[in-house]
């Protein structure tokens, strides 16, 4: 049985130097340090921290998400001089990459230090290490004393959250603690790059995009699983469906008129059959879709000249569909070029294959 809790909430502004909120985050690190487990914000989305170097800290985030446990934990570090406790060697070009993108969303799969818990890499030799680019999350960990294994604070399978709010939608009663920082930044989670492979793989896109790592890098591979999925939609109940709103997901992408006409398609036939229909557009189209009134919920997310603001709105407007029971969503494709590519990653998964192109 899941064991119910009270879950504490801090309000907490982004100014770790404000005494108020300081005595707020030396709470919240005293319930990591004692192995409980508390959400908190970072530039991507709210994740769901514990004691990293405690097997049974880490135990409760997976036990709280009702996550798998063959899927391994991001450890969160403060500063530079936390990493040795993390990873056991750095390679060159890691250094590089650190150098130029931390704070930030990036992921780097490094060789596992022995002190890091067997738990959190689910018995793999590599670890995935990052330094969020957000004062409240490094706060917390500096005070807390140990690095911080994070996945996103969402139940498994969900969308990830980026507010305290869908954090508590998922969680209230199931973990010790939320700090609340408001809004999260990126919207989408870090890039996780394999630095140990040759040349460097990305495992799965993020906030820092293949073009960013390749002016650093010159060359960067792209992990072969992730462009298969694209192509093919997979059998129901093969594989696990992530950042998923409870409404059946379909994304079309292709020529301009032609997804218009497959979306109208979709949408009347979903309509006929009694279902409560969405619509998921770009700034670009949605006026267009609102005058159609073929949809009974049309949201925007972002734009297409705007893919930082599609990224940061998306979890929020898949939860939205959600709130308001929408049963049929029909999303417009993004570009895939620099954010675009993780926003399409996160859209596919929640569609769970259902992709059609036209
Ligand atoms: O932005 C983020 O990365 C957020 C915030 C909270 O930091 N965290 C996050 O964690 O997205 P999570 O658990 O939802 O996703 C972690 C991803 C998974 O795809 C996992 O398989 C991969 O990173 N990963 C973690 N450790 C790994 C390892 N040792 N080898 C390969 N993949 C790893
Ligand atoms: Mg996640």
């Amino acid at each position: 049985m899941d064991d119910q809790k009270q879950t504490k909430v801090w309000h907490v502004e982004n100014d770790v130097d404000d005494e108020k909120n300081y005595a707020q985050i030396v709470d919240a690190a005293r319930l990591i340090r004692q192995g409980e487990v508390v959400a908190f914000p970072t530039e991507t989305v709210y994740g769901l921290g514990a004691n990293a170097l405690s097997d049974q800290a880490v135990e409760k985030i997976f036990r709280a998400k009702g996550r798998p446990s063959d899927n391994p934990l991001i450890v969160h570090i403060s500063d530079r001089e936390q990493l040795s406790m993390v990873a056991r060697d750095v390679p060159k070009q890691a250094e590089r990459l650190m150098e130029r993108f931390w704070p930030g969303p990036l992921t780097l799969i490094l060789p596992k230090q022995a002190l890091v818990a067997e738990r959190v890499t689910a018995g793999l030799d590599a670890v995935g290490v990052r330094m969020p680019d957000h004062q409240l999350a490094r706060a917390l960990i500096r005070e807390a004393g140990v690095p911080i294994a994070a996945p996103s604070a969402n139940r498994s399978g969900r969308p990830s959250p980026t507010t305290a709010k869908h954090v508590l939608a998922d969680l209230d009663g199931r973990i010790a603690g939320v700090l609340d920082g408001g809004s999260a930044g990126v919207g989408v989670e870090s890039t996780v790059l394999d630095v140990t492979a040759q040349p460097a793989m990305i495992l799965r896109p993020g906030g820092i995009t293949r073009e960013q790592l390749a002016e650093v890098l010159g060359e960067v591979a792209v992990d072969p699983a992730l462009a298969r999925e694209a192509e093919q939609p997979r059998s129901p109940g093969m594989k696990y469906t992530h950042y998923a709103p409870q409404g059946e997901l379909w994304v079309v992408d292709g020529e301009p008129e032609a997804v218009r006409e497959r979306m109208l398609e979709l949408l009347n036939s979903a309509s006929r059959a009694g279902l409560k229909t969405g619509v998921l557009a770009p700034a670009e189209t949605v006026h267009w879709w609102q005058q159609q009134h073929c949809a009974d919920l049309v949201l925007r997310c972002g734009a297409n000249s705007d893919l930082s603001a599609a990224a940061r709105e998306l979890y929020a407007c898949l939860r939205r569909f959600d709130e308001e029971q929408v049963a049929y969503i029909v999303a417009q494709a993004f570009p895939r070029t620099g954010l675009g590519a993780a926003i399409m990653n996160r859209l596919e998964k929640a569609a769970g294959g259902r992709i059609i192109c036209v």
